[in-house]
């Protein structure tokens, strides 16, 4: 009857044991899930500055900060793109884009006087492209593309007709 009772006793102490093992580890999985998402607001770590591997969402206010000559993103058609390195190639000269810096350029873009840009002008853009205004990008990602583009040298500072 005693070997019956310990034996009893010895499988509670092993379920609970199993049970207790189990369910702190699932508890310590879903902390663990929710503390990393893959995609956040650009928190800060622990140190208070920016993870570089946290994506943020590109902004109208992000945007904004870039409007000086030096670090200038526009808004064109909802693209963002960084244009400090080709603002001096510009034949319109540097000045018509510098009042867009930080800025939604697109209807400046696409007037130009009344003729719009030439095809030529739409796809010197891609070089410049920093990402969609609502994508999530790492700021990391920013850093890469924002370097690329400074080292980037205009394709063609030539005058071309569409036609
Ligand atoms: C708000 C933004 C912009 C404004 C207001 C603007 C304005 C102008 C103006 C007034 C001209 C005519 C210059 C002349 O007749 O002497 C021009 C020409 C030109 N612009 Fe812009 N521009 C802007 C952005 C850009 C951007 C972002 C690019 C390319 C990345 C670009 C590329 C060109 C090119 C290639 C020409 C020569 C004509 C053509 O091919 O259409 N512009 N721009």
């Amino acid at each position: 009857m005693k070997i019956k009772i310990l034996i009893g006793i010895s499988l509670f102490i092993f379920f609970a044991f199993v049970v207790t093992v189990v369910g702190s580890g699932l508890v310590i999985k879903s902390l663990h899930q929710n503390q990393t998402p893959s995609i956040n607001n650009g928190s800060t770590n622990t140190n208070g500055s920016k993870n570089s591997n946290q994506a943020s969402k590109i902004t109208l206010q992000e945007v904004a900060k870039h409007n000086t000559s030096s670090d200038c993103w526009m808004i064109i058609s909802n693209g963002v793109y960084s244009l400090s390195s080709y603002l001096s190639a510009h034949p319109g000269g540097a000045s018509t884009i510098i009042s867009y810096c930080g800025q939604d350029g697109t209807i400046a873009f696409d007037s130009k006087g009344n003729s719009g840009h030439s095809s030529f002008a739409h796809s010197l853009l891609a070089q410049y492209f920093v990402g969609q205004i609502g994508q999530f990008i790492t700021t990391q990602q920013i850093n890469q593309t924002t370097q690329k583009i400074q080292q980037q040298v205009p394709v063609n500072n030539q005058w071309q007709e569409d036609d």
